[in-house]
């Protein structure tokens, strides 16, 4: 299967790409100008595949590991409909991240390849998920500011080129909306409540902001490895520091509207529009994605439990056959 192949020769592939058919490779590129889709058993360059793939791997992590700091939260919602509202999200959240595996999957690296390379410290998923989710205003901010970031970033991506990634993106982004709204309704409840909560979301708001939000999406196009390539193949429909400002753009002025502050003495906007900011501590953010962030050990043990309990259904699935000895029965 070539999927096999892929993940085998990986190296390989990539070493291909420098000796594609210049013609075919030509066509491909002129298909992409025309704003036409890349489907799975078109020609694709060995290098649009790796890039692809990779991308939508770690997003589909991010959206598995993403459920676990607010599903830590369902048991300690303070009401019973920020509880089914939170329970809905994260279910939405661990369906997304089925969406992007099936996705991924496409171009030729099973599902259960990447599940162990996501345990293994592999592949990366987002760095907001290595942040730990101390208070339940934590879960507003999440709710409302991590998922405002992500439908920036996705709702460019949908208008990409490759057609799985961009049709699963799609259904994601309406989904999202609920998301940002459920967030930003208990934001809301948290800023104009008692002193109490309004502290605990400020406090929250410090925290997330900088860096983890700051560092969300990727570092400045200056150093950024993969931009100029994926943005020329459409995969990349804005760069980091195009997302970065029409975040800051769309959100910073919710923020001040409930007498929040952020904590980044530079943050205004300039005279040309855009947003000037402190740069966050980039060896930070490569430190926390490359494994030693807060809460990364804690959400790969969380994963790797979870993998390895479940392991008895998966086979007892493939083969009903069997019989299985069930833990705890
Ligand atoms: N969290 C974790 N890793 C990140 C990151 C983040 N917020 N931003 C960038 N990186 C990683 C990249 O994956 C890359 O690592 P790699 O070469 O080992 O794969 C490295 O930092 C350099 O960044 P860059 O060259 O800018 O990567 P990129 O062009 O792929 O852009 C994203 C980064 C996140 C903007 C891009 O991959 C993307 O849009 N991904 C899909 C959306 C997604 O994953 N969202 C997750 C949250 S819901």
């Amino acid at each position: 299967m070539y999927g096999n192949a892929y993940i085998e020769n990986d190296t390989k592939l990539v070493q291909s790409a420098q000796v594609e058919d210049p013609e075919k490779l030509a066509e491909f590129e002129a298909r992409i100008a025309r704003g036409e889709k890349i489907e799975p058993d078109d020609w694709m360059p060995a290098e649009y595949r790796r890039q692809v793939l990779r991308m939508i791997e770690q997003h589909a992590h991010s959206e598995i590991i993403g459920a676990l700091p607010e599903g830590t939260w369902i048991t300690r919602a303070p009401t019973l409909k920020r509880k089914l509202a939170l329970i809905a999200k994260v279910q939405d959240e661990v369906g997304h991240g089925h969406l992007l595996y099936a996705a991924a999957e496409t171009l030729g690296k099973s599902r259960e390849a990447m599940i162990n390379d996501l345990l293994s410290g592999k592949s990366k998923y987002s760095n907001v998920f290595n942040y730990p989710a101390k208070t339940w205003a934590d879960i507003a901010v999440i709710g409302f500011l991590v998922d405002a970031g992500a439908i920036v970033n996705q709702l460019a991506n949908a208008k990409g080129s490759y057609g799985p990634y961009c049709r699963a993106l799609e259904r994601i982004c309406y989904e999202e909306s609920f998301h940002l709204k459920q967030g930003y309704d208990a934001f809301v409840a948290l800023a104009t409540g008692t002193p109490m909560q309004r502290e605990m979301v400020q406090d929250a708001l410090n925290r997330w902001w900088f860096p983890p939000l700051m560092h969300f999406f990727g570092p400045p196009d200056t150093i950024s490895v993969h931009t100029e390539k994926l943005m020329r193949w459409k995969v990349k429909m804005m760069s980091n520091e195009e997302m970065r400002q029409d975040f800051m753009e769309q959100y910073v002025p919710k923020i001040w509207e409930l007498g929040l502050t952020l904590p980044d003495p530079k943050l205004k906007k300039k005279e040309d529009g855009s947003w000037e900011y402190t740069q966050p501590d980039w060896d930070e953010f490569f430190r926390v994605i490359n494994g030693d962030g807060p809460c990364n050990k804690e959400r790969l043990a969380v994963r790797r439990y979870a993998e390895e309990n479940g392991r008895w259904v998966r086979e007892a699935l493939m083969n009903p056959t069997i019989k299985h000895i069930v833990p705890y029965a």
